[in-house]
């Protein structure tokens, strides 16, 4: 049985205000929340998301990270100086870095394989665009994406994985992917998984990340391979956020 897993990505949202009280008024409905809960703060605020969370349920994580150790890349964060603020996860291949940085699939799979030698969890996101889609590529493309790590870190590495199926077209927009559309996407992620080791696709979480949200949250975790989500928008209010926690 997976366990439920709600993660909030900040994005590029935040304030040492904002943070403050996001934090402390999720902090106040965590009672009786049966999921993991996990907030991947932008890098400049994980030191305040570590002291607030401590002693907590909720876990930290990063969005992004570099797959050097340390050195001359001006700008860059390591995996380690990531978990010295008490992080355990970092996001990998979100959409919005693969099209609007130039990640490729081979550069997702090294910073998967860096975070998993630092011993980080990786969120690795896949997803296809609406003219992928509409040309039915959908497929072809998540196999492509996935593929790319799974030959990279083999298939055994997945026990330390957690993958968000996130299609582009449904980030930020509004547009959820209907729950048969996710639950279709997941089971093929998850038949891709099983090719490799059938015992690793029944353990590895799926979340599902595109305009999640408190009134959908139920009906798209509740399909039999959405194992939680990855929320943008509606991680930055408490109340919603909480809300989608207690779905699990
Ligand atoms: P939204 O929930 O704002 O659509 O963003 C989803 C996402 O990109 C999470 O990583």
């Amino acid at each position: 049985m997976r366990k439920t897993i709600v993660a909030g990505n900040w994005k590029m949202n935040a304030s040492k205000d904002s943070v403050d009280n996001l934090i402390k008024d999720l902090l106040t409905g965590m009672d009786g929340i049966t999921s993991e809960v996990l907030v991947c703060a932008p890098f400049p605020y994980l030191a305040q998301v570590e002291l607030l969370i401590q002693g907590s349920k909720v876990m930290l994580g990063a969005q992004n990270l570099n797959t050097n150790a340390s050195g001359a890349y001006t700008g860059e964060v390591s995996a380690d100086m990531i978990k010295d603020f008490g992080a355990r996860h970092v996001i990998v291949g979100h959409s919005e870095r693969r099209s609007l940085y130039g990640e490729t699939s081979a550069m997702v799979a090294e910073k998967t394989k860096a975070a998993l030698n630092a011993g980080l969890t990786p969120l690795l996101c896949i997803g296809e665009s609406i003219e992928q889609r509409d040309s039915g590529n959908t497929e072809a493309v998540i196999e492509k994406q996935l593929s790319a790590v799974i030959e990279l870190v083999g298939i055994e590495a997945f026990n330390q994985i957690i993958i968000a199926y996130e299609p582009v077209w449904a980030i930020g927009t509004g547009v959820t992917a209907t729950p048969e559309q996710a639950q279709e996407a997941h089971l093929f992620i998850r038949s891709l998984l099983a090719k490799n080791d059938e015992s690793v696709a029944q353990k590895t979480p799926i979340l599902y990340g595109g305009s999640m949200n408190a009134s959908n949250a139920s009906e798209l975790i509740s399909c039999a391979d959405i194992d939680g989500g990855l929320i943008g928008g509606a991680a930055l209010k408490a109340e919603d956020f909480l809300q989608i926690c207690k779905v699990g």
